[in-house]
């Protein structure tokens, strides 16, 4: 006790001595650039000591919450946050150490692999852990993690260059993985594990594994951990946990060296966005939760001045700890190195699903069913609608995706091409003729229609809205978008209108 409040003393000593030159010099430096900027300016402003001798960080934590495999957003939208690329503007090019880690869905974001996209989900997780692999990576594995299996998980595990931190996690009765410890600077953080198992009954348990317990013994397992690593001379300690946050609170309850808790759920479900939870606090303990799939991320900088870690300014006396959270908006930098991960996916995934899929050929129709047939056949006898629709962006959709050696992806083509997986229509690798939003995606299929010469009774006159709505809907379009203020747009002289 004595020891520790003299070297905290020594330090704040070595370090107000350094800092007061430092801080003359900065001050003198942006006097002169504002004079140089402002000539003529009478009045001096008073310079802030603490505005212009910032303390640098002797670390840099870039935390992630049910990340779910979102590689990037679909770029439906201009401006969507989001994209693995922008990680680069937070963990590159920084003059101290970084860290990424992650609670919640990681690798995948369903519970289960579905086998019609298996493959392409197998290789998306693969993306993330080369980008992952760049920076010293650390996770608390949730359910959706173990999609692929447990081999596919240790993989994973293996190409991100990452740990695995939950202890308390077994497969075969084995731990799955271990707290991780990394000398960040000066300051040795350790990373800790929760993963709970789903409180939804209907997901299913993974062969073999074995969660953690809600109010089991892993609270107690994990406070014994958080003693053993300080006393290894851990001096941050950050719980990662994926499942259930109650829980996760009752473990800092029970622990409570835990400087951070970053909860993740145990699955992502689909496209629906979690938006950010507003920061708590549980004694000194501060517990995050950034939003879903990449729309934020948490950056906790720390400067180590010796002692006991608390959260505030870094400026402030002592050691500090900083916690932001920061939106991945279009404003933020791209990392090159980053991108070019994502654009290889793009282009590997293009050729390998062209061949992987070529067999996936149109669901059959039954019997007295009609089939879609393409706008050329439209054209022969409505050429005013067909020329109303070459003028709106339906007609040029699937271009959008070619150009970006997306037309291929799973996650793309359905909404850009005509009667998608529907029984006579189209597939990933089957979309001749039936490229683009056509006239059949709102209409319906047409032969039937077309067998009759223009039978009104086999076509749709007026689409429902909910056609519309299958395709237009978040993230896919802004939350502004309504259905009203489109429906007028695709239409013209001669469709739907005299
Ligand atoms: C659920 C349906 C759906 C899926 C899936 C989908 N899109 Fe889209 N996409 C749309 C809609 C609807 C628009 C029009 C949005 C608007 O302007 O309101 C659009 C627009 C776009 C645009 C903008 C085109 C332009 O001219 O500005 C791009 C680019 C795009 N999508 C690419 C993609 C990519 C890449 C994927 C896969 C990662 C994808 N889309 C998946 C429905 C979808
Ligand atoms: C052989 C000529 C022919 C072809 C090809 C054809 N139609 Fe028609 N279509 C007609 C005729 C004729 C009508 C009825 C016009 C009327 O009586 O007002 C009609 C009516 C329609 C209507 C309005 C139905 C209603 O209840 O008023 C829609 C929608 C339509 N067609 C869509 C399509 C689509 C989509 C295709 C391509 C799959 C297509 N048509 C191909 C001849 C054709
Ligand atoms: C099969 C999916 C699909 C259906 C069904 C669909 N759209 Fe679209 N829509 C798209 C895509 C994809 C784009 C963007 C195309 C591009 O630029 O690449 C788009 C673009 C648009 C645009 C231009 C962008 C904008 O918002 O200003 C309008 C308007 C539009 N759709 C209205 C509608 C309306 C109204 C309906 C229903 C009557 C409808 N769409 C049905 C997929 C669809
Ligand atoms: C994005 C959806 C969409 C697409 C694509 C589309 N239509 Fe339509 N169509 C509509 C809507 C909406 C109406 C108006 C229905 C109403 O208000 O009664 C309409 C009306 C029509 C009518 C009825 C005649 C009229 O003038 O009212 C015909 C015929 C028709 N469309 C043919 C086509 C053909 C042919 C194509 C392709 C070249 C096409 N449509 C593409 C949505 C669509």
């Amino acid at each position: 006790m004595h020891d520790a409040t003299k070297k905290r003393w020594a330090w704040g000593r070595i370090h107000g001595a350094i800092a007061v030159p430092k801080g003359l010099l900065a001050a003198a430096l942006v006097l002169a650039g504002w004079a140089a900027a402002c000539e003529g300016c009478k009045a001096t402003k008073p310079v802030k000591t603490q505005d212009i001798t910032p303390a640098t960080p002797t670390a840099r934590l870039v935390l992630l919450s049910d990340l779910g495999a979102a590689l990037e957003p679909c770029g439906c939208v201009a401006d969507q946050r989001g994209g693995l690329a922008r990680l680069g503007a937070f963990t590159e090019g920084n003059p101290f150490p970084v860290a990424v880690a992650a609670a919640g869905p990681t690798f995948f974001d369903c519970v289960d692999l579905d086998t019609s996209r298996a493959a392409q989900d197998t290789e998306k997780a693969q993306a993330v852990a080369g980008v992952l692999a760049r920076t010293p990576f650390f996770f608390a594995p949730s359910r959706s993690d173990f999609a692929g299996g447990v081999e596919r998980l240790r993989e994973l595990v293996n190409t991100s260059r990452g740990k695995a931190v939950s202890g308390a996690l077994t497969v075969a009765g084995q731990a799955f993985g271990a707290p991780g410890v990394v000398d960040m600077g000066p300051t040795k953080v350790a990373f800790l594990g929760y993963s709970g198992r789903s409180r939804d009954a209907s997901v299913a348990d993974v062969a073999g594994v074995q969660f953690g317990a809600e109010g089991g013994a892993d609270g107690a397992a994990l406070a014994k951990n958080v003693e053993t690593l300080r006393a290894a001379g851990a001096r941050f300690v950050v719980l990662l946990a994926s499942g259930s946050r109650g829980e996760a609170q009752r473990i800092v309850d029970r622990a409570p060296g835990i400087d951070l808790l970053l909860v993740g759920t145990d699955a992502v479900r689909g496209e629906v966005i979690r938006d950010d939870v507003p920061l708590g606090r549980i004694e000194h303990t501060v517990v995050l939760q950034p939003a879903s799939r990449l729309q934020s991320v948490v950056v906790v900088e720390l400067v180590d001045r010796g002692g006991v870690f608390r959260e505030g300014g870094l400026a402030e006396e002592g050691s500090r700890f900083s916690v932001r959270t920061e939106p991945m908006g279009a404003a933020r930098a791209k990392s090159q190195g980053i991108g070019a991960i994502l654009s290889a996916y793009d282009e590997r995934l293009d050729g390998q699903n062209r061949v992987r899929y070529a067999g996936r050929v149109p669901v059959s129709v039954a019997a007295g069913e009609a089939h879609y047939l393409g706008v050329d056949v439209c054209t022969g006898c409505h050429t005013e609608p067909a020329s109303v629709w070459r003028g709106t962006r339906h007609a040029d959709a699937y271009a959008t995706l070619t150009t970006r050696h997306k037309a291929f992806d799973l996650d793309c083509v359905g909404c850009h091409v005509t009667g998608y997986d529907k029984p006579g229509g189209s597939t990933v690798t089957h979309a001749k003729n039936l490229e683009n939003v056509q006239c059949e995606s709102c209409h319906g299929p047409g032969s039937k229609h077309v067998e009759g010469g223009g039978l009104k009774s086999a076509i749709v006159r007026k689409p429902d809205v909910a056609v519309c709505t299958g395709c237009h809907h978040e993230p896919h379009v802004d939350k502004s978008w309504r259905v009203e203020d489109a429906w007028p747009k695709i239409l013209g002289h001669g469709h739907g209108r005299p």
